[in-house]
């Protein structure tokens, strides 16, 4: 397959493991920091696809948008059609606990949803959407060896970010949800069903219940942090 509907590479490959933050600026961002020879692999719907290699090893990074739509349909292009196999969600969330900061790092070995997404696999219960293992462990181990204050836990993946319940997030917060984020459900869904990896690591931008607000500087080093940590998963 050359192309598909959202992805149009025009020849350049896409590598087995590919960062995707939501923001196709912060997919650039990435691949101009940390990549070298890089070549953009898309730029359909402006959605920035780049390759390149990390310490040698090649490496992708791609936006994916917002929501759990939108992850889902660049992610299953990605396995499906290109052959991905370690899909690596970066991005923020809200933290949902008392013991959490902002810019602490937050691993998800699940992800929660209210998103009817799952509904079409036709499960006969309910369906918990994981991360894989080996990524999470991998993750994990290298986040500790940077000595990076990290949560590893469920996450939730919304599609409400202005909701008309205040006391939803409330009630997941009682289920010992850590953070709301609105994407890993669906990428753990699709790589599951495909038997492929996929991890989400996030950085806490807000405190759900605060208005504390994070400064430009602050959030690029914990930015960095997350970054780093994903690519040492290529
Ligand atoms: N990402 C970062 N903060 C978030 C929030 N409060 N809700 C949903 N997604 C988020």
């Amino acid at each position: 397959m050359t192309s598909t509907p959202h992805i149009d590479p025009k020849g350049v490959d896409i590598a087995e493991t590919i960062l995707l933050p939501g923001d196709p600026l912060r997919a650039k961002f990435i691949a101009e920091t940390y990549f070298d020879d890089i070549r953009c692999f898309n730029e359909v719907r402006n959605m920035l696809g780049f390759t390149g290699t990390y310490q040698g090893r090649p490496v992708s990074v791609m936006g994916t948008g917002m929501g759990i739509p939108s992850i889902s349909l660049y992610s299953y292009e990605l396995i499906h059609h290109f052959g991905v196999k370690n899909l690596i969600r970066v991005g923020t969330c809200g933290a949902m606990q008392e013991n959490m900061e902002l810019y602490d790092v937050v691993i998800a070995q699940g992800a929660s949803t209210d998103s009817n997404y799952l509904q079409q696999f036709d499960l006969p219960g309910q369906w918990a959407p994981l991360s894989s293992y080996r990524l999470l462990e991998k993750a994990k181990r290298v986040a500790d060896e940077r000595g990076q204050r990290t949560h590893v836990g469920n996450v939730l993946s919304s599609d409400v970010f202005y909701g008309a319940d205040p006391d939803a997030l409330g009630r997941w917060m009682k289920m010992g949800i850590l953070a709301v984020e609105m994407e890993s459900a669906g990428l753990f869904a699709n790589a599951a069903a495909a038997g492929v990896d996929a991890l989400g690591i996030f950085t806490v931008s807000d405190k759900i219940g605060s208005d504390v607000k994070t400064t430009p500087e602050e959030r690029q080093t914990a930015f960095t942090a997350m970054i780093e940590i994903a690519l040492d998963l290529a």
